[in-house]
């Protein structure tokens, strides 16, 4: 599978493996977890998404359980971790409303806790999951700063921030964000053409995708994106998944999806994408169909 560089020493498989539903699987056991990491080894998918809150901040320990039954994972695989949102819930049941935290402290106690969740001692990258309206982009970018000198992330990066969010942000730290984590697919076309890919295609940012399949609206709906991409797989022999994930693919900006099916079997279907080269008549028809309308 194609690689993605993040930095000089840190790559990315171009397919990335999301873990928020991991938690909603009906087997959480550690063999389960590491057949779906194994079935993702075995297409060359090496980068594991994760965030503190998935599954009311449990998701990163049932991960973390795999990890720790076999050590010589960690380094056949990058982690990626985010933190920032705080809600009511699991360890932090004790607040009183949902809210951001891009404070130093917070992150750093965020870092901590998913280092230990996750048995290792290092992140390859971590995103501020969220933009914060309260963020200080002096303390939260020192903050992201220290982490990777201290050896604690390799690269870091922000998720669903805006253009100008990732500019205050970036203008606060000497480490470069490596990427923005944002919603892209066939049910989320507005980065097309709000400017959002335009601005990570233009600084050469690492895109990744999340919900590329719509959180599976794609795969259930009929309508006419059904109907196009069903007719694209049956042209490439590939499962409509496939063919969803390889419109992200043939976009210039190098998007990185990031899956989030809990099924072995299907872990391969859409890893097809990769086969799937479509023309340019073929993105448009997709596009146009997930528009609603011709492009005028
Ligand atoms: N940064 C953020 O704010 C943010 C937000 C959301 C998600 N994420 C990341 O993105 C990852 C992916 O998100 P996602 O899980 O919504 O991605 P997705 O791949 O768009 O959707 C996955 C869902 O689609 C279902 N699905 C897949 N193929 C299907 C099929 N053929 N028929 C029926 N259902 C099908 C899966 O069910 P099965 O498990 O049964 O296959 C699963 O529930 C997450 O794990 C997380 O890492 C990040």
């Amino acid at each position: 599978m194609e690689r993605i560089t993040l930095t000089e020493d840190l790559s990315f498989s171009r397919l990335v493996y999301g873990m928020w539903r991991v938690g909603d699987d009906t087997d959480t056991s550690v063999a389960h977890v590491r057949a779906k990491i194994d079935a993702c080894l075995d297409q060359g998918i090496t980068a594991m998404d994760q965030a503190d809150i998935y599954g009311d901040y449990t998701a990163e320990a049932i991960l973390g359980e795999a990890l720790k039954a076999d050590p010589a994972l960690r380094k056949k695989i990058e982690l990626v971790s985010k933190c920032d949102i705080v809600a009511p819930c699991g360890k932090y049941s004790d607040v009183s409303c949902k809210h951001y935290d891009t404070s130093e402290a917070h992150i750093r106690k965020s870092v901590e806790n998913t280092l230990r969740d996750f048995g290792t001692d290092y992140l390859d990258l971590l995103l501020i999951h969220r933009p914060d309206p309260l963020l200080d982009h002096n303390e939260t970018g020192a903050t992201l700063d220290a982490l990777v000198r201290e050896g604690k992330v390799r690269a870091v990066g922000v998720s669903n921030f805006r253009p100008y969010d990732f500019d205050l942000l970036q203008s606060g730290m000497t480490t470069k964000l490596v990427t923005n984590q944002i919603e892209i697919s066939l049910a989320s076309v507005a980065p097309f053409s709000n400017g959002d890919l335009a601005f990570h295609q233009m600084r050469g940012d690492a895109v990744m995708a999340w919900s590329p399949l719509g959180g599976g609206s794609l795969m259930t709906g009929d309508g006419p994106v059904a109907s196009v991409l069903d007719e694209l797989a049956a042209e490439f022999g590939v499962d409509r998944a496939a063919v969803a994930v390889a419109f992200l693919l043939r976009h210039p900006a190098k998007i990185l999806p990031v899956m989030g099916t809990n099924s072995l079997p299907r872990i391969a279907a859409i890893s097809d994408a990769c086969k799937v080269d479509l023309d340019r008549q073929q993105w448009f028809r997709l596009y146009q169909a997930a528009l609603g309308r011709e492009v005028a």
